[in-house]
């Protein structure tokens, strides 16, 4: 029997967090009239979504000819053919109808001289597949583009009578014994009180796990909670190896600058003054792909050209450009450089460093939202009454590398497809499935155990030895040495986390608790990606091993699959890539000799 009550809820649908994703299941379930609860551990407005700065795809074709198989191969192309064509075809083809239902809903992009939606050139994003030039596919309210969407996307899931439960932290899914997911048990963080609620679906849109690194754009929230709660259900995480890195966070402090400004023509430069980008990719320049631009800013650096007392950054310049665009099209990241670099963009280049900025591994889906749990007979098995959507996702519509923008895209369109097979699977008349007593009890064990840990080893530390690791061992470049050294070194921090010291012991607003149990999930997270880097023996979008310069389609054009269990023991397995889009091109789909494997330069 466990010392902790809890208050019963039941639901058709709840939703695990309150970012793009979230709200956008959120809403798509409340407007088909599903009971559907949003359990969010931050006010829905306060989500990392916020931060998202540069726009959301789409080939509107506003500011030039674009068409969604130019889109679906630049994907392709961008995940350095490790995404998934099913899903990459979907998204990509859902792409304008999703912009104009934001539009409809109230997002207030910025505007054309002819009142179409602005759109902007970002990295990767090209015409005629791939041959052609950048195109201006970013659809963008100025540089705040995750911040309007979130503020419509809340108001609309209120306007449909969703209802929110807030500052409450998901412990852990209820599995039943036949591997069903039957719902969540969250700690309310403000009065302390206990809640199971019981689901005919969950949705986990909890985002990504930025906070695994030292050097971040991501929000203190983003812990990677999902991956953590899914790994303790005994279920995998996917192609976690793959961590993209932003080329320009803010030079010692981490904050997004967003590639918008290099779509707007800012160019970035070296200690020598030189646009270096023009020689690493003579065609696309600063508006290469994202994870080759990281790469060459590391090596320019390395080989002694960076900027600053100690010529270990770079700098991006914008100076150049007309004041009232600044003003207008990148006020955000103008008032950054200011309040966090103490730069007038106007006069000054921006001290600028590759920083971790989001994870495209995840919990496996297909592009419905459903959670795979891969068996050697059916590597696209589901898991019943559970969904994922999001960074914390991995459907794979990015693959090895995402574009930049394709993120606010796969919130939108994948968060709402879930609600479309959400509404094909619940019977709203069924019942509410009830796990009993002894599940909960399980979960309340942990957490009991967590409340009252007494070692030696207080959580900051531990967390933020666990950051330098990853940062250390597994960044923009890496090596079968470092990798290795990683595995050790977060294996031993697993070690530090059984002898974890928390404080306090009350169960309202204690920080520390939650700020522990975060922990555990971002060490599921650390391991699944250092474990899958260390084993992955080539190069492949943002995972660049030294020592396997090369892609190698024939051993690695695969899914990893890892499983981590509550020692951070990580098992590994794989699953094949989706080859097959979802159209053939008698249907109207794209025709995939085009789509073919090659080498990937910009
Ligand atoms: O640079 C940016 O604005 C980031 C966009 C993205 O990550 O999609």
């Amino acid at each position: 029997m466990s010392a902790y009550e809890y208050i019963e809820h039941d639901y058709d649908v709840v939703v695990v967090g309150a970012g793009g994703a979230g709200l956008r299941a959120t809403l798509g379930m409340a407007e088909q009239g599903l009971k559907t609860a949003c359990v969010t551990k931050v006010f829905p407005t306060r989500s990392h979504t916020v931060a998202a700065q540069g726009g959301i795809a789409a080939s509107l074709g506003n500011m030039g000819a674009d068409s969604w198989q130019w889109h679906m191969y630049d994907t392709v192309k961008g995940s350095d053919w490790l995404g998934d064509n099913d899903t990459i075809e979907y998204v990509t083809r859902q792409a304008p109808r999703a912009v104009y239902e934001l539009e409809h809903y109230g997002v207030p992009f910025s505007r054309t001289e002819e009142g179409k939606i602005y759109q902007r050139p970002f990295g990767g994003h090209v015409s005629e597949y791939g041959e052609g030039v950048p195109v201006s596919r970013a659809c963008a309210a100025a540089d705040r583009t995750g911040h309007a969407m979130l503020h419509t996307l809340y108001g609309q899931s209120l306007k449909h009578n969703a209802e929110f439960y807030i500052e409450y932290f998901a412990l852990d899914l209820i599995m039943s014994d036949d591997g069903q997911c039957t719902g969540i048990i969250a700690w309310k963080l403000d009065d302390g009180t206990m809640h199971r609620f019981n689901a005919k679906m969950v949705v986990l849109a909890t985002g990504g796990a930025g906070r695994t690194y030292f050097s971040c754009t991501s929000a203190h929230t983003c812990t990677g909670d999902g991956a953590g709660l899914v790994a303790r259900a005994g279920l995998p995480l996917q192609d976690m190896e793959f961590v993209q890195f932003h080329p320009t966070g803010i030079y010692g402090v981490g904050p997004l600058i967003t590639e918008g400004a290099r779509g707007e023509g800012g160019f970035l430069t070296n200690s020598e003054g030189e646009r270096f980008m023009e020689r690493y990719a003579p065609t696309f320049k600063d508006l290469a792909s994202r994870d080759v631009v990281s790469r060459c800013m590391t090596l320019e650096v390395r080989e002694g050209r960076g900027v600053g007392p100690l010529k270990d950054h770079i700098y991006l310049n914008l100076s150049h450009l007309p004041a009232e665009m600044l003003h207008e099209r990148l006020p955000g990241i103008s008032e950054s450089a200011r309040i966090f670099s103490g730069v007038d963009v106007t006069k000054e280049p921006i001290p600028v460093l590759p920083t971790a900025h989001y994870n495209m591994g995840g919990i496996p889906t297909n592009h419905w939202g459903e959670v795979l749990r891969p068996t050697a007979d059916n590597p696209d098995a589901t898991v019943p009454g559970l969904m994922a959507a999001g960074e914390c996702a991995s459907a794979s519509l990015h693959g090895a590398n995402r574009l930049g923008t394709n993120s606010l895209l796969d919130l939108v369109v994948l968060g709402r497809a879930t609600s479309i097979r959400a509404g094909e699977l619940i019977d709203p008349a069924g019942a509410v499935p009830n796990s009993g007593h002894a599940k909960a009890d399980d979960i309340f064990a942990r957490f009991d155990a967590t409340r009252n840990a007494a070692g030696n080893s207080p959580t900051a530390e531990v967390r933020l030895k666990m950051q330098k690791a990853m940062q250390t061992n597994a960044a923009v470049f890496r090596t079968s040495e470092t990798l290795s050294e990683g595995c050790q070194q977060i294996d031993e921090i697993w070690g530090d986390l059984k002898d974890v010291k928390v404080v306090d012991r009350s169960l309202v607003w204690n920080t520390d608790l939650m700020e522990t149990l975060e922990l555990q999930n971002l060490m599921s997270n650390a391991s699944a990606i250092i474990v899958g880097a260390e084993a992955r023996k080539e190069s492949r979008g943002a995972h660049a091993h030294e020592d396997f310069p090369d892609r190698d389609d024939k051993s690695w054009r695969k899914h990893t699959l890892a499983w981590v269990d509550e020692n951070g023991k990580t098992k590994l397995d794989y699953r094949p890539v989706h080859e097959k889009p979802l159209t053939s091109l008698a249907e109207g789909g794209v025709d995939m000799k085009k789509f073919a494997p090659k080498k990937r330069v910009y």
